[in-house]
């Protein structure tokens, strides 16, 4: 009896391990590397793989480069690298399983063990829960509180929109919370600070709630604006007001307007516009824009700001930040929309920045209520690019000037402006238009933004190596080179050739011989470059830095499938020869220091004696 309840408890425990196997593996098969990235960073086709900003660390210049044949990445400027998962776990500092979890939410698989779920995680899911409960009853509230609907209604909200933002109000008591959960969590974020205030909840892009808005109903109630502090699910500079409703709308647009307020958005979406967003009282982030660029495919952002003096700065302060953030894949668009060739993706411009001003010190949910969403709509289809907004404002503060110390002072302005325009006949256009506006020498002009021209080039993978060039030693750099070959892709040397060539060599780096003993296992299964790069990401899934050496394996074999056989036959022997030769010097160092060591010793000792012979066999090899 016993031993069949254990038998059957045994099965029990091997079928679910075996359909947790087949769940991963479905995972795993549903990733695709370029969208997983793209989700995070924008990706632009250079060449066989596509490159980016590393999000891993700071740069300017693209060096983070996606291999969709083979799934994986890999960043040429920190050495990141690994499959999808690799990058997930480390973009959103998730575990293996937490990992897993998540994807298989989002790919509606059933996880049977999710493995163990960490501490972090089961407060996130805390704070989820306690937000949407406290969200649900503050909307409860709203509906039995006269003067906060009315509140809303005179500034024009409706149900649909109270409904569709999930609008609140928080009374002032929060008793009803306080019963159901801990008051130290419901103080940490922040829920026992909104007394009597319009609630706002901060949605993120899959709905869930992750922060609130609390506004002041009176004048006479200060401040305006209380906001939950940041928390493990709430990070201010990467999150959008208004995404989750915008989302969708943005992504038929096309296109992304970004304003300063809470009730802009919810203003704008009254008013018939959806795509529309705000950060949250805090300046722009390039996260924020890697977040609406997985949305607009072009990258078109509208910059919606106050038009007062802070919104101007935040204009020109957003502009940079989207500028830094898309820098390196290509032109801003600074020319009109028939410019040719926007329908081939590889070839469009990195973003489309356009601003729109109300010029009349309004902001956008005060215009709109004034003049109507046709108005509004009027300023999107007028709104400049940012460059034609930049030089205008400059020219328009500047046109009375006169001294030529001062219009050498304005040059300095707009030269920067004028010189990150890449294309020279459109550069030369807005060149002459300064010029003529500010009655400044063209040719002057001309030879001040050339010099001010910079260059933003693609790193060209394999390019004479220069891309490999970095601190590791040769040693282990020719090991890596070697097993390379591996995943040559090439009849005349399969893997098992591969194998036979450097059975001898010895390897000194522990995530390679891993890497090798995983291969010497299944070889004889596998004698294919893609199937056992494939097998062993399996076998390494779990192994973050294994797998990040075996990506850049990956990547080092590129530049040398276009070897011939006999270059190929080189390559290996010269490698092997030089790993060996190496390696035996090496021992002999080993050997002498130990030789030495032993010199007050009986020279005749037959230890020292073994020594010796070693030392002279190995030096004749
Ligand atoms: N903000 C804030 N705290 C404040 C003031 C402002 O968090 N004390 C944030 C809010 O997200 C607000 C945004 O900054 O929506 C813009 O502020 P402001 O222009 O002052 O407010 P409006 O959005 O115009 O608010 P309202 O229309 O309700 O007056
Ligand atoms: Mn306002």
């Amino acid at each position: 009896m016993d031993s069949n309840f254990n038998g059957k408890k045994m099965d029990r425990a091997l079928l679910k391990k075996q359909s947790t196997d087949n769940a991963v593996e479905e995972i795993k098969n549903r990733l695709d590397i370029i969208e997983t990235v793209s989700e995070h960073i924008v990706l632009k086709k250079s060449g066989r793989n596509y490159w980016g900003l590393c999000p891993f660390h700071k740069e300017k210049t693209p060096s983070f480069s996606v291999n969709a044949e083979k799934g994986i990445y890999k960043c040429f400027g920190c050495g990141e690298g690994g499959d999808s998962i690799s990058f997930l776990m480390k973009v959103n500092n998730t575990s293996f399983w937490e990992t897993m979890v998540m994807l298989a939410q989002k790919f509606n698989i059933e996880l049977p063990e999710a493995g163990v779920t960490s501490e972090s995680s089961e407060y996130k899911k805390q704070i989820l829960e306690i937000n949407k409960y406290a969200a649900e009853f503050y909307k409860k509230m709203l509906l039995e509180n006269k003067e906060a609907k009315n509140y809303l209604l005179k500034r024009g909200i409706n149900e649909t929109i109270i409904e569709e933002f999930s609008l609140g109000f928080a009374p002032v008591s929060a008793d009803e919370l306080i019963k159901k959960y801990d008051k130290d969590i419901l103080q940490k974020i922040g829920l026992l600070s909104f007394k009597n205030r319009i609630i706002i909840p901060i949605q993120d892009e899959k709905g869930n709630f992750i922060a609130f808005g609390a506004r002041a109903m009176a004048d006479s109630q200060g401040p305006k604006y209380l906001n939950s502090p940041e928390s493990p699910v709430f990070n201010k500079s990467r999150s959008l007001f208004g995404l989750y409703q915008a989302k969708d709308s943005i992504k038929e647009l096309d296109s992304v307007i970004l304003m300063e307020g809470y009730f802009d958005v919810i203003s704008a979406h009254s008013h018939g516009l959806a795509n529309v967003v705000a950060t949250l009282g805090t300046a722009l982030t390039e996260q924020h824009i890697r977040i609406v660029a997985r949305y607009s495919e072009s990258r078109r952002i509208y910059l919606a700001f106050d038009s007062d003096e802070a919104g101007v700065n935040a204009t020109n302060r957003g502009a940079e930040i989207i500028k830094s953030a898309f820098s390196g894949l290509g032109e801003i668009r600074h020319f009109d929309e028939n410019f040719a060739d926007s329908t081939v993706k590889q070839d469009r411009t990195a973003c489309e920045i356009r601003v729109i001003t109300t010029n009349t010190g309004k902001d956008p949910d005060e215009f709109l209520r004034e003049h109507g969403a046709e108005a509004y709509k009027e300023l999107i289809n007028s709104a400049p690019l940012l460059i034609d907004y930049q030089i205008n404002r400059i020219i328009n503060l500047n046109e009375k000037i006169s001294s030529p110390q001062d219009k050498a002072k304005l040059g300095k302005e707009v030269i920067p402006l004028l010189s990150e325009i890449r294309n020279s006949i459109i550069r030369n256009e807005y060149i002459k238009l300064v010029a003529g506006r500010l009655s400044i020498d063209e040719e002057s002009l001309n030879i001040e933004v050339r010099k001010n021209l910079q260059k933003v080039t693609y790193p060209q993978a394999n390019k004479n190596g220069l891309l490999f060039k970095n601190q590791e030693e040769k040693y282990v750099l020719a090991q890596k080179n070697l097993l390379s070959l591996y995943f040559l892709n090439n009849e005349k040397f399969a893997p098992l050739c591969i194998n036979n060539y450097i059975k001898e060599v010895e390897l000194s780096d522990t995530h390679l011989n891993l890497i090798k003993k995983h291969i010497d296992e299944i070889i004889d299964e596998f004698n294919d470059s893609d199937k056992l790069f494939k097998e062993l990401l399996n076998k390494l899934a779990e192994n973050e830095e294994a797998k990040k050496v075996l990506t850049d394996l990956i990547y080092r074999v590129e530049d040398k499938k276009d070897l011939n056989f006999e270059l190929l036959e080189q390559y290996l022997t010269d490698h092997i020869l030089y790993l060996k030769t190496y390696q035996v010097s090496e021992r002999q160092k080993q050997l002498r220091a130990s030789y030495y060591a032993d010199n007050n010793d009986d020279t005749s000792s037959e230890l020292h004696q073994q020594k010796v012979k070693e030392l002279i066999s190995e030096r004749r090899l």
